[in-house]
């Protein structure tokens, strides 16, 4: 495990101070600072120091102020994956004594139908001495799909809830359980497969946080397709650059959809993007030659937001979702890759030039994020889990959808807002689901706190609620 990105995660919890008692985050470091170690190890230099803080142990002191260090309790501390300091450490020092081994290990949780080659890591970040390459499990053939899903339902967890999923406006919800998720993963990835979509083409994903999010990423990794997530908030421009670059088979999007108060109309964008309907085929051309000339552009149907009737249509190209893919078959074989084949591709934002795409592969980034979800949040069995963040993000890639579905957790996915219709409204889907493990980012409680005493009362209910 890299111990730089567990200390960036705890300089990130100590600024929101008392919020973090709610997370679970690595409680295996805050018990050692509560048993007052007198020597700190170079190590955890930067966490000494930024600790000079009053330690207070959960559920037997309250803290004062925000600027106290909350610890776990020994009962809460036992019980965790790593439960001492002591053990952290003996896995870091075997992480980067015996990389293969350790690794080895954490992949050993996943199926593979092929296992990996001699080498399990390989790394030239020296442009000197060759191509800058990272490769990891090379030679190892898998699916992530497989492994989030089949994996799960055939192990007994089928009838676990996979997705809790909460729309913008209040009461409209739904879940799936993981067998659910599987049918609706392969629906899509048939129809995606029956249109042209073959192993190592791009799709581009436009869509706001519904299931049919993740459901459209796994539905790419199930057969083989790169898939491109651009954040819904994107505009037409930043869309086209990224519709240019990566040069879709499909783009996957909805009619309409509300944040907040506010309903965006992902459809019209996803036209202007194409610089009209006759551009949209840039990347598409070639292999719907024969039957669709103009490319396809998925649509789900988001009828609340926006009539059907009223969507722009270009009859050639544009399909609804509910028309097609609900006909497709449940049963959708998985296409083997390598895990050094690529699983997706994430546009930098571009705030300093032209985005870069970045392009993960399969294997690495697998167990990565297998292992940073169960370490890092502590994941058990009976554990609700919710990340605020947006699976246009690397952030939502890895903790909404990868880490958890392939731990078999269940996750709250949510449409909306935090702060809509009222500050309030995250503490409600938290009783509402009874989360048990909160990820979110310093900004959203920085900003419910400056929304004063409501979101405040609220937050310090939260905190008991854990
Ligand atoms: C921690 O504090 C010590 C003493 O104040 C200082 O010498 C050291 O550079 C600090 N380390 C980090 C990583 O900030
Ligand atoms: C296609 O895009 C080009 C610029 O890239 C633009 O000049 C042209 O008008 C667009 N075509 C349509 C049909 O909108
Ligand atoms: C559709 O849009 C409405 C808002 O207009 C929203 O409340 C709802 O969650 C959206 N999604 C679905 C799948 O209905």
């Amino acid at each position: 495990m890299d111990v730089s990105v567990m200390i960036t995660v705890i300089a990130i919890l100590l600024t929101v101070g008392g919020v973090v008692a709610i997370s679970q985050f690595i409680k295996a470091i805050r018990l050692w600072l509560w048993r007052g170690s007198g020597s700190c190890s170079s190590l955890f230099e930067p966490i000494c120091n930024l600790s000079k803080r009053k330690p207070v142990v959960l559920g037997e002191a309250v803290a004062s102020d925000d600027d106290d260090l909350i610890l776990p309790n020994q009962e809460f501390a036992k019980q965790a994956h790593v439960p001492s300091f002591q053990k952290y450490l003996e896995m870091y020092k075997r992480s980067i004594e015996d990389p293969a081994g350790f690794w080895s290990e954490m992949a050993a949780d996943f199926y593979w139908k092929k296992k990996w080659g001699q080498q399990v890591n390989f790394e030239n970040l020296d442009i000197t001495k060759g191509n800058i390459k990272i490769e990891s499990f090379k030679g190892g053939i898998t699916n992530i799909c497989y492994n989030c899903l089949d994996r799960n339902t055939e192990s007994g967890n089928g009838e676990k809830i996979a997705i809790h999923w909460e729309g913008n406006d209040r009461g409209v919800d739904d879940s799936l359980t993981y067998n659910q998720l599987l049918d609706r993963v392969c629906q899509l990835a048939n129809y995606l497969r029956e249109n042209g979509v073959k192993k190592g083409d791009s799709v581009i994903i436009y869509l706001p946080m519904l299931m049919e999010l993740p459901i459209s990423m796994l539905a790419c990794a199930r057969i083989g397709a790169v898939h491109s997530v651009v954040f819904a908030g994107y505009s037409a421009k930043s869309l086209e650059e990224r519709i240019i670059d990566c040069k879709p088979k499909i783009v996957i999007t909805c009619n309409a959809g509300k944040r907040g108060t506010k309903v965006i109309n992902l459809k019209d964008i996803v036209d202007s993007a194409s610089g009209g309907p006759r551009n949209f085929s840039i990347g598409v051309r070639n292999i719907f030659k024969n039957f669709r000339p103009q490319g396809l552009c998925l649509t789900y149907a988001n009828e609340t937001a926006m009539k059907r009737e009223d969507t722009k249509w270009q009859k050639e190209r544009d399909v609804w979702w509910q028309d097609v893919v609900p006909k497709c078959s449940t049963e959708c074989d998985v296409e083997w890759v390598d895990a050094e084949d690529p699983l997706f591709l994430l546009y930098t934002s571009g705030s300093t030039g032209k985005p870069k795409g970045v392009l993960h592969t399969t294997g690495g980034y697998m167990v990565y994020t297998a292992a940073t979800f169960k370490y890092a949040f502590d994941y058990k069995p009976s554990d609700i889990y919710w990340c605020t963040a947006d699976c246009g993000w690397i952030t939502g890639h890895s903790y909404v959808t990868y880490g958890p579905l392939l731990n078999g957790a269940t996750v709250v996915v949510y449409e909306g807002v935090p702060n809509y219709p009222d500050p309030g409204r995250c503490w409600d889907i938290v009783d509402k689901y009874k989360v048990t493990i909160f990820y979110t980012a310093p900004t959203l409680v920085r900003s419910l706190m400056r929304d004063g005493d409501e979101a405040s009362i609220l937050f310090i209910h939260a905190y008991y609620a854990f």
